[in-house]
């Protein structure tokens, strides 16, 4: 791994990009402070320049040089900080005049995280500048949680996957943005659910959900009704007796724990079953498995994907979140 930390780094100071490991999510890094190689990750990506990317420190140490964390924040920001970086929580921050425009597309605020992945972190402190990765998938797409997925997406594209296997937590990270209240616990604005949940940040503050503005247009830029699309369609059943399948038409059956006697699993003759917890139903699990089990139905060849619900608590709600923007292009 050593030899690939180094080739990473020898790639991103000529300006080149690299996928690697998360815990989250397989991200597509570029040097932050170089605008020429963010823009190659946005070109690979076909990402719309709207949609800005996250920036990764090596440690919190680092967050100066990315934001200006306000007076009246900077308590907030230590606890938070201390209680879960590394790890799958982003801040949305005031932006610091160093971070090119394109990395936030032109907002004043910069998304920021510390990755605890040893190998992204490693890439990250030998390289010594913060990493700007969005997730390593084409726009719109299901995010890559193992090196195979990314070449799958971007296979041809960029010059190097740094395969560190899969990753241990499966959906990506909870992003929020703070406001003060004097006298009070902040509000935390819910941008993106993630593996650090609602019921974990209450402890620091008061968590909110940011209103999806009208018209469906997306309150975190790149937070679109549509996102994490197999090519199949897939229609997200919220009760069994919901299912009106269409003669002659193939269903598979993303199922939450695939047990045999389950209401899902017998509803139908599916073509496929695939399980997100098979048997156990733990939803730390099912999040790990999301993306993978997303990709192997899009890849079976049935007509439709018909996804069961999972109960709408702790990591439940980051799960739901993605199975619904994954339905709302059908
Ligand atoms: O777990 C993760 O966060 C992964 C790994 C690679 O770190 N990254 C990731 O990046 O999911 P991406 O680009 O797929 O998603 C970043 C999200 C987008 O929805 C973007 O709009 C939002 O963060 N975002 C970035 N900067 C923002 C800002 N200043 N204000 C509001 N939203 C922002
Ligand atoms: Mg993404």
């Amino acid at each position: 791994m050593k030899d690939a930390v180094r080739e990473a780094c020898a790639l991103l100071r000529a300006g080149e990009i690299v996928a690697m490991p998360t815990e989250t999510v397989y991200g597509l890094g570029a040097d932050a402070f170089n605008p020429d190689a963010v823009a190659k990750v946005f070109a690979a990506k076909e990402r719309p320049s709207f949609d800005p990317l996250i920036v990764h420190i090596a440690s919190r140490g680092d967050l100066k040089q990315v934001a200006v964390v306000p007076a009246e924040l900077a308590e907030t920001v230590d606890k938070l900080t201390s209680a879960f970086w590394p790890g799958p929580l982003t801040l949305i921050l005031p932006k610091h005049p160093d971070v090119p425009d394109l990395v936030t597309s032109g907002l004043a605020t910069v998304a920021v995280r510390q990755s605890a992945h040893p190998v992204f972190r490693a890439i990250n402190k030998e390289l010594g500048r913060p990493i700007a990765a969005p997730s390593a998938n084409r726009f719109g797409r299901i995010s890559p949680t193992a090196a195979s997925a990314v070449m799958k997406e971007l296979g041809g594209r960029i010059p190097l996957v740094v395969d560190a296997g899969a990753c241990s937590e499966g959906v990506e990270s909870t992003i929020i943005s703070i406001e003060p209240r004097e006298g009070k616990k902040p509000v935390f604005r819910l941008h993106r659910a993630g593996p650090v949940t609602k019921e974990q940040l209450q402890a620091f503050g008061k968590v909110e959900k940011v209103k999806e503005a009208a018209g469906g247009l997306p309150h975190a830029p790149g937070q679109l009704p549509s996102h994490y699309a197999p090519v199949t369609p897939l229609v997200l059943l919220e009760k069994p007796s919901d299912f009106r399948p269409i003669e002659g038409r193939s269903y598979a059956l993303l199922s939450y724990r695939g047990e045999d006697d389950g209401p899902y699993v017998n509803l139908h003759d599916w073509e496929v079953v695939e399980a997100l917890s098979p048997g156990s139903g733990k939803l730390a699990e099912a999040a790990i498995r999301l993306f993978h089990v997303m990709r192997v139905l899009d890849e079976s060849g049935v007509d439709e994907i018909i996804a069961e619900p999972v109960s709408e608590t702790g990591l439940g709600v980051a799960i739901m979140d993605r199975l619904r923007r994954a339905a709302a292009k059908s």
